[in-house]
């Protein structure tokens, strides 16, 4: 199959219209089959349920050409068990598993032209989402839904690819107890990005949100989870039920057990503590793992001692590992790539 002509060396992360995409509806309590089709525009109601009370789930997962040429993805399953999730609590149908897994399947190898090449730096970047269709003008969920899963090659998250990153510890709050802050919900993302540009205008790459509830404790960026390294060496991540639960994260945790030997631990991470850390990086999909440099609390630096210029080595022991086994150079865990083709 012949490759699309793009420079896949300096992709963004942006959105490139590729040749297929996969359509499901909800109607009268069922899906249907669902097809690919090349119609890249959705026509829904003026009063869909997705437009007047934003009754729609995401998911976001990547393809990786491997060494060897073969096209894969990175625990799908995970990411259908998520979307199950954050469709329950908005009420919404879910979309089985396997079908989930097979629509992506189908959707990526339909755009396998759009794959970008092993050693390009880029993957393919993978979009399931659902939202209510159907009018719906009393706050209530819609009675319709659509699926659908779209594709787009894309380069690194992060602007300046492995630079330390610069974070400042916000005022505002991404999710409240007992809300909405563990599922992947267009909602949680609508109200972070006053956040990101306040901050982006102040000059920081992101912002740390803490625990709402006593703003004592570390949470998540608005697109990543943390991971610290303690001085001696040992995996730290925070805990907490108001953060998306990545799949990098838990996918990071078990690679630092099993593949590297290191201690790992899941559990609440103060503010006050985030100082004595030796290295500091943010993990998901999207941003792999991003090392931070410095995290800007109020005007008071923690500068961790990994510095502004490379990855800290942990971090980038856990980088190397965890991209060999998604690009096929190290052996993967049972069941954690899905070959395409
Ligand atoms: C808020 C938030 N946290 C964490 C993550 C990381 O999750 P995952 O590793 O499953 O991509 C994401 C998505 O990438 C996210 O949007």
């Amino acid at each position: 199959m012949e490759k699309k002509n793009i420079d896949w060396g300096n992709l963004g992360f942006g959105y490139i219209q590729t040749d297929y995409r996969f359509v499901s509806d909800f109607k009268n309590g069922s899906w249907d089959e669902g097809k690919l089709t090349e119609d890249a525009n959705v026509v829904i109601s003026e009063c869909a349920g997705v437009l007047q009370y934003a009754q729609t789930v995401f998911e976001g997962m990547k393809a990786y050409t491997t060494e060897d040429g073969r096209i894969v993805t990175f625990r799908p399953d995970l990411n259908a068990e998520r979307m199950e999730n954050s469709a329950k609590r908005l009420e919404m149908p879910v979309f089985p598993k396997d079908r989930f897994i097979q629509a992506v399947l189908d959707t990526v190898k339909a755009n396998a032209a759009y794959v970008p090449p092993f050693g390009s730096g880029a993957t393919l970047y993978i979009r399931p989402y659902m939202f209510g269709t159907n009018p719906v003008i009393g706050v209530k969920p819609a009675d319709e839904y659509q699926f659908r899963v779209f594709t787009t090659p894309v380069g690194p998250y992060f602007k300046g690819g492995v630079k330390p990153l610069t974070i400042r510890v916000t005022d505002f709050d991404r999710a409240a107890p007992h809300g909405t802050g563990h599922i992947k919900a267009g909602l949680n993302y609508a109200m972070s990005i006053h956040a990101i540009m306040d901050a982006h205008r102040q000059g920081y790459d992101e912002n740390m949100y803490l625990d709402a509830a006593t703003r004592t404790k570390v949470e998540e960026t608005g697109g990543a989870n943390f991971i610290f390294v303690t001085k001696d060496g040992k995996v730290v991540t925070p805990k907490s039920d108001s953060i998306l639960p990545s799949i990098t994260r838990r996918s990071l945790i078990y690679v630092a057990q099993h593949y590297l030997g290191l201690e790992a631990e899941e559990r609440e991470v103060t503010l006050d503590e985030v100082k004595d850390f030796a290295e500091c990086g943010l993990c998901g999909t999207a941003a792999v793992i991003s090392p931070v440099g410095k995290i800007v609390d109020h005007g008071k630096e923690i500068c961790f001692p990994s510095g502004m210029t490379e990855m800290g080595p942990v971090t980038k022991k856990l980088y190397e590992t965890l991209t060999g086994i998604q690009m096929g150079r190290l052996e993967a865990p049972k069941g954690w790539i899905q070959v395409i083709e």
